[in-house]
């Protein structure tokens, strides 16, 4: 089963054992949403760089989504058996090449630009980049395999001889800086320390206490604003759309303890907006390895990334991820550039649900545990694949509705529900028959199950 090489945006790249990405996946590279003025992400992505603008930050994206695993990976300190590097979750192009999975995989080219840059943009200390990134998931209303991330850093530099002996000098330097970030006055529930010893380290070989207190303090009040001034836009939005009479909730955030191997400390922000604790970002202070790995040595600072579905789904009013790809101008036209506007879905089309059932074959223990005795090892995501193969953006989501273990032989069974619905018109019993028979057949092709 020798498949020919993968061309990708005018770049051709050998596949082997490792490669598992599909054409289907391959059909979103070069879309570009992001740069479409009136599309949702863009106009979300036009938001957030307004609070992250020169001359401090340049603004970019990267257009090819292809990555080394070192980019993606190495480069940023993922453990060799890091969960993410799994075929079962990575689109991989071979063994050394992905689709990347974030948008991280490009911090260290952008830190190597500040450097080369040093003198004839002195100012730039910062970037931020947008960008399609791919993941292998589950398949339901909130989950893509292609969306968008944004991800920014600030750098400070630090004297090049013996920086920790001037530490309180660099803190004064980024305090004066958080000083002309304007202070607001939002509830921010923040209960931890900066530093957890085990958790999330001082990088003290590098790193003062003084140095980092300051920096996570830029970091946070540069994107409480930044979330604050991102939903202010949407409740705007909302209390619009329904002659002001939205539950106005003022806007809470909360500081939760996170851990990314190429951050120490580190943290998500969560919103509570329209009643719930919605998780917004991932954020840190840059493991100083990695700077030293990118030609800036003598600087160091905060980095975080965020999803534009996420936001732009609570912006706009967004019920189904898929939509983003309509070509549908009953969708398009709703949206214009700089307005935040909610999305007035048109009529919605019936859904139809088929289960398939069927038991593993005895030695494919699911959850993906390597499986002895020849039987192809078996985990959700696969069967997510299938679907999305055969389905493409018809399917609306798939679950797992049973699953036991036969007490007497130990067999597994398990059951998913596929609901089928186009978004855009009314599926025929005859299509969606004949897409779940595909899919059923390909179950038994592939993992040798047998239907129920
Ligand atoms: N790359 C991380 C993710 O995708 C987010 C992140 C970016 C976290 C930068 C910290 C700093 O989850």
């Amino acid at each position: 089963n020798e498949r020919p090489d993968l061309h990708i945006q005018d770049n051709k790249y050998p596949t082997d054992q490792w490669t598992n990405t599909p054409d289907t996946i391959l059909s979103h590279v070069g879309r570009s949403l992001y740069l479409d003025e009136n599309h949702p992400l863009a106009i979300t992505r036009r938001l957030i760089e307004s609070q992250f603008s020169a001359p401090i930050f340049g603004n970019y994206f990267e257009k090819n989504p292809v990555v080394t695993t070192a980019q993606n990976f190495d480069v940023l300190g993922f453990a060799p058996d890091h969960p993410g590097r799994s075929r079962t979750d990575t689109y991989y192009i071979n063994e050394k090449t992905v689709l990347r999975t974030h948008t991280s995989a490009h911090q260290q080219a952008y830190f190597q630009q500040i450097s080369r840059n040093e003198k004839t943009k002195p100012e730039e200390v910062g970037y931020t980049v947008v960008a399609d990134v791919y993941r292998r998931d589950a398949i339901d209303r909130s989950h893509y395999p292609v969306f968008h991330q944004m991800e920014a850093a600030m750098l400070w530099k630090r004297p090049e001889q013996n920086p920790l002996s001037a530490s309180e000098e660099t803190a004064a330097r980024i305090r004066a800086d958080l000083e002309r970030i304007p202070r607001h006055d939002v509830v921010v529930e923040d209960p931890n320390p900066t530093i957890h010893p085990q958790r999330n380290p001082l990088q003290a070989e590098h790193h003062s206490e003084a140095e980092v207190e300051a920096v996570a303090a830029h970091l946070k009040r540069s994107l409480e604003r930044m979330v604050i001034k991102v939903f202010t836009e949407g409740s705007k939005a909302a209390a619009a759309s329904s002659g002001g009479k939205v539950d106005q909730e003022p806007l809470k955030v909360r500081w939760v303890e996170a851990y990314f191997p190429f951050t120490s400390p580190g943290w998500e922000l969560e919103v509570f907006w329209q009643g719930e604790w919605l998780e917004v970002l991932g954020c840190g202070v840059i493991k100083q390895e990695l700077l030293i790995n990118s030609d800036v040595p003598n600087r160091f600072g905060w980095a975080f990334g965020l999803g534009l579905e996420r936001i732009a789904m609570l912006l706009f009013n967004i019920p189904d991820i898929r939509l983003f790809w309509s070509k549908d101008e009953r969708f398009l036209s709703q949206f214009r550039a700089g307005q935040i506007t909610r999305f007035e879905p048109f009529s919605k089309h019936p859904a139809c649900y088929k289960d398939v059932a069927f038991w593993l074959p005895q030695a494919a223990a699911a959850g993906g545990a390597s499986a002895a005795g020849g039987a192809v090892p078996f985990h959700e995501n696969d069967v997510m694949e299938i679907v999305r193969g055969i389905g493409g953006d018809l399917v609306e989501d798939v679950r797992l509705i049973d699953n036991f273990t036969h007490p007497k032989t130990g067999k597994q069974s398990m059951c998913y529900r596929i609901n089928y619905r186009s978004l855009e018109r009314t599926l025929t019993n005859e299509e969606t028959n004949e897409m779940h028979e595909k899919v059923r057949t390909q179950l038994v092709n592939d993992f040798s199950v047998e239907l129920r």
